[in-house]
């Protein structure tokens, strides 16, 4: 069975989507062990015994809190169905790279497709995100 099938059919944790079930669209994405995945191929016997993160929780994480903090600022979603899956893939990166470049950010974030084309905003809400945990860390 899917981690995917596990997070929303069984536990009810509904905030992780469901978008193409074949790893092409990040709509599903989740972390294990802190690395994003695709949840809807990745079998969940492979990932039992690990420590799993999915949308509901990423804000506990001061990288998940701030990058909230910036979508919210920003109003970077229009539909909001893909945004979920951004979150966990940009709070994946701000846990390798603390203040990402442009080539980064699009490099990470390229396997996250928006149908309401928000590309701009999610990257400019990561830099904001990166910029604001920088500063936390000065004070
Ligand atoms: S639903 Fe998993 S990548 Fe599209
Ligand atoms: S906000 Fe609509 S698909 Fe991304």
């Amino acid at each position: 069975m899917p981690l995917l099938w596990v997070l929303r059919d069984v536990i009810g944790l509904t905030g992780t989507k469901f978008g193409c079930g074949i790893a092409q669209c990040g709509a599903c994405t989740a972390h294990v062990d802190g690395k994003a995945v695709r949840s809807c191929v990745t079998r969940v016997g492979t990932v039992a015994d690990r420590g799993i993160t999915t949308i509901e929780g990423i804000g506990a994480t001061p990288h998940g809190r701030a990058l909230q903090n910036a979508w919210l600022s920003l109003q970077v979603p229009q539909c909001g169905y893909c945004q979920p899956g951004q979150i966990m893939s940009a709070a994946a990166l701000l846990s390798e790279v603390g203040s990402p470049s442009d080539a980064q950010i699009d490099a990470a974030m390229a396997g996250n497709l928006c149908r309401c084309c928000t590309y701009v905003r999610i990257r400019k809400a990561i830099k904001q995100a990166a910029a604001s945990q920088a500063t936390a860390q000065r004070t």
